[in-house]
């Protein structure tokens, strides 16, 4: 299966974008949101996490100083991670209660490349890149989304463009 890819106009596009998304989650799943500084990892965090509640006035600060915060949702308790301010120590990220949100809960890591040999082999993964195609509106993102390992196949079987 080839990467999913959707171009986001405005971060209002995020919501229909981020409800899809939700539909596919279950407990124990870890999503790793790739992207630089700004391209909208914590914005995408804010729209699934609010479309989960089902409140969409939840408050979702980003986690760039507690490196952490958790939300008890009706399906599974969410992880939302900021690894940024992390040395790339394993023993950081387990105080952070890593452990514990695999048992179960989902696991939404910006700056997954701090995870290294914690990064686990069935995930989906989310690259976020300003999309500077030709016709493409000012600010706009291009969304890629890979599975791996298991996730490969529930990529392929969420039909996810056509959800
Ligand atoms: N899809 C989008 N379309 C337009 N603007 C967006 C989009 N996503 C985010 N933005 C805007 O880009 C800015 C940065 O977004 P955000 O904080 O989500 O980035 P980030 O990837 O989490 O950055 P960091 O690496 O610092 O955590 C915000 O001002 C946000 O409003
Ligand atoms: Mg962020």
């Amino acid at each position: 299966m080839p990467p999913v890819t959707q171009r986001i106009e405005n971060e209002a596009e995020l919501a229909p974008f981020a409800a899809r998304l939700a539909g596919l989650l279950r407990g124990g799943d870890v999503v790793a949101l790739y992207g630089g500084l700004g391209a909208g990892k914590t914005a995408l965090s804010r729209a699934l996490i609010r479309h989960l509640a089902q409140n969409p006035d939840e408050e979702v600060p980003s986690p760039t100083f507690t490196l952490v915060q958790m939300y008890d949702l009706p399906d599974f308790t969410l992880w939302h991670f900021d690894l940024y301010r992390l040395e790339q120590e394993e023993r950081d990220i387990l105080e952070l209660g890593w452990e514990e949100a695999r048992r179960g809960g989902v696991a939404l890591v910006e700056w997954p490349e701090r995870l290294g040999g914690l990064l686990p082999p069935d995930r989906l993964e989310i690259n976020i890149d300003f999309d500077t195609e030709n016709g493409a509106a000012e600010g706009a993102r291009q969304m890629t989304l890979t599975g791996h390992g298991a996730w490969q196949a529930r990529l392929a079987a969420g039909e996810f463009l056509s959800l």
